[in-house]
């Protein structure tokens, strides 16, 4: 593989208005793609990660000086070709084309695998993408803060709401009559649930989680800013001081009796705290299970899509930090020997990880197969349990038939796969009736690196919508609280006609030096026209069209066409190679009458497409949107 390492060192990306390149389409994708290499916003910067496993942003140094050099050469009829992560072209277009094309990570259907990325990988060929990693929009935790938030906000809504028992399923009474350790804590029913402005949320409420990487960090915080308490493991302290320095987190503890008992008692108080403890995701939730404790809200954000750079195994090293040899064909889960998790025993794992990863990858799968068995008890006993697009659902069941001879034996690997989809995925319980409306998250960020031009972003959005109650709450409470990282930024989720609306109020700051250089807008592709992802965003669609993968790249085509300023199409991104194809696309406001008419049809179609999408589906509300709002259906 190309070295990734050599020659790495610390990238920031430039402030001001200084012009490096000879444009600012130009000069705005060289600093989005430095900025996701920020020591401050990337996971692990020397080795071009950015996040998510190993999304990297370039596939390596080498090949990020030689994306640099051509940005820098690039003039403003010209387009650069990015083949994951490497320079490999540069066309003569026209000054409305995009600035830069980027593929990252396809491959061939049949062979859309894991081993064979890897193989490719290693020949130097290709590098994971990630979403916003290799197309050079990720904005930190930030990114991900304000959908988590709106999740568990939606959540509350949904079961802790005026008419909600507060939980869901048979479970839940059985063992209120048994009495689990947390209800007889207080039980959390007998709590008023409403935060002070009386709307449901998760006040007196223990969410449960695991991982606090670059997408899970912001877990704690969103929960907490609905009021709830959050126990988070992570297998890696050095993760945990980061959300801690960032305050994403309130406390660290590397004790799971200390961190659960500390959950519980804010819990009865009825405190907004956030807990990381040093512990494997799966060893926790089996604790909780021998302590007869049941979480309110269960779910998982460990990078669960990669089984052999994302996610960490848990008992496969004894007492002595040793490695215990193969445990495929144990008859039930790996013992630690009550081995509290340890720097020693993460260290080590790593170490297995270079050197063997075929035993690596095998004691991956059969943890998460254990981590879904175990989610799916304590959701059995009342948990509202939900799967947050990591796949860690489908390689339960991908343990269970590559190491279990066949779907219909059962141990060890014991999750078949009707199991673990009982659990649902957060799209369809929660954000698809965002989708129908055209609703996604929409995110900018300043050139000119001055915390005062997103102050007058925020306050603009404020204006442009004051209608927007928890819109406006959210922009408030991300001004007082989210701490920058890299460039300042800001993310909020915004509707089909209000991304248009905004695109242009920004560029209007542009041009009259209300903000100090030109504003970066993009997304995320986790949104509603953007990505084919069965297991997460396309899950459970109306008419069966989950795996259908037409529509990112009906989107990206769309916003080549309207002229974003770069697009991106993407393979594998939070699910894993073979599981999702998404497309991203950035837009650059430069204040000139041009970026005008660009913004004006980019943030109009893209958009539009998750609304056609969903209305071919058979959504009403999108039937309805495109009805109201005048999008065409070609009909
Ligand atoms: N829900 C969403 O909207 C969304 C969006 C993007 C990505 N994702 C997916 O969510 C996952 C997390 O993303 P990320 O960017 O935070 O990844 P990341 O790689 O930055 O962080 C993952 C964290 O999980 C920890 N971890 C791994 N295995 C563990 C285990 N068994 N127990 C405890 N901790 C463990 C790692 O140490 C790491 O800190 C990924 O699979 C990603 O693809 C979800």
């Amino acid at each position: 593989m190309a070295s990734t390492i050599s020659n790495a060192r610390v990238v920031r990306a430039p402030r001001g208005s200084q012009l490096s390149c000879k444009g600012w389409l130009q000069e705005a994708a060289l600093r989005m793609l430095m900025n996701n290499l920020d020591p401050d916003v990337a996971e692990l910067p020397e080795q071009l990660i950015v996040y998510g496993g190993s999304g990297r942003a370039a596939r390596s140094w080498e090949d990020f000086d030689r994306i640099v050099a051509a940005l820098r050469r690039l003039e403003n009829d010209e387009t650069l070709l990015v083949q994951s992560g490497r320079a490999v072209g540069v066309l003569k277009t026209h000054p409305d084309a995009p600035r830069v094309l980027i593929s990252n990570s396809m491959l061939v259907p049949k062979w859309a695998t894991w081993d064979e990325f890897r193989r490719l990988e290693a020949m130097g060929l290709t590098m994971y993408g990630q979403m916003t990693a290799g197309s050079w929009i990720y904005i930190g935790s930030q990114g991900i803060l304000q959908g988590t938030y709106e999740t568990f906000a939606a959540l509350a809504r949904k079961h802790f709401g005026e008419g909600t028992e507060g939980r869901r399923d048979e479970g839940t009474e059985r063992h209120r009559d048994g009495g689990t350790e947390g209800h007889r804590d207080g039980g959390t029913e007998e709590r008023d649930a409403r935060d002070l402005s009386g709307a449901p949320s998760l006040r007196g409420r223990l969410v449960v989680t695991g991982g606090l990487g670059g997408m899970g960090g912001a877990q704690p915080l969103a929960a907490t800013f609905n009021q709830g308490v959050c126990l988070v493991a992570e297998v890696d302290p050095a993760r945990i001081e980061k959300r801690l320095a960032t305050r994403y987190l309130d406390r660290m503890s590397d004790s799971l009796d200390e961190a659960i008992d500390a959950a519980l008692r804010a819990r009865r108080a009825g405190e907004a705290v956030s807990i990381g403890v040093v512990a494997n995701a799966a060893d926790l939730l089996a604790e909780l299970i021998r302590r007869d404790i049941t979480p309110d809200v269960l779910t998982d954000q460990t990078s669960a899509h990669d089984p052999l750079n994302g996610y960490v195994p848990n008992g496969i090293l004894g007492s002595a930090g040793v490695y215990l040899g193969d445990t495929r064909g144990a008859m039930k889960p790996h013992s630690h020997g009550g081995e509290p998790w340890s720097a020693r025993r993460y260290q080590a794992l790593l170490r297995l990880r270079r050197e063997e990863p075929d035993t690596y990858v095998r004691e991956s799968y059969r943890t998460m197969n254990e981590h879904v068995r175990h989610m799916l008890e304590l959701r059995r006993r009342g948990a509202i349990t939900f799967d947050y697009g990591n796949n860690l659902r489908a390689h339960a069941v991908e343990a269970h038939e590559r190491y279990s001879g066949g779907p219909d034996s059962v141990r060890p690997y014991g999750v078949q796969p009707v199991d673990a989809f009982q659990i649902p995925g957060f799209v369809p319980e929660y954000i698809r009736p965002l989708f129908c409306e055209g609703s996604g998250p929409f995110r900018w960020a300043a050139l000119s690196g001055d915390p005062a031009d997103i102050a007058a972003t925020d306050q603009a959005v404020l204006e442009a919508f004051p209608d927007e109650g928890a819109l406006c709450r959210w922009i408030r409470l991300a001004g007082e609280k989210v701490a920058f990282q890299g460039l300042p930024c800001r993310i909020c989720w915004l509707k089909y006609g209000q991304r248009a609306k905004m695109g242009l109020v920004f560029n209007r700051l542009v041009r009259e030096g209300k903000v100090r250089a030109p504003i970066v807008i993009g997304r995320d592709h986790l949104d509603c026209g953007s990505v084919a992802s069965p297991n997460r965003e396309t899950e459970g669609m109306k008419d069966g069209s989950d795996a259908i993968a037409d529509w990112p790249m009906l989107n990206a085509m769309a916003n080549t066409a309207c002229g974003a300023t770069w697009v991106s199409i993407h393979h594998g991104g939070g699910v894993g190679i073979g599981y999702a194809l998404h497309a991203g696309m950035v837009v650059v406001c430069d204040g000139t009458p041009a970026a005008d008419a660009r913004l004006q049809r980019v943030l109009t179609a893209d958009p539009a497409t998750g609304v056609i999408r969903h209305a071919d589906a058979g959504y009403e509300e999108a039937l309805r949107v495109a009805r109201e709002r005048g999008v065409d259906l070609g009909r």
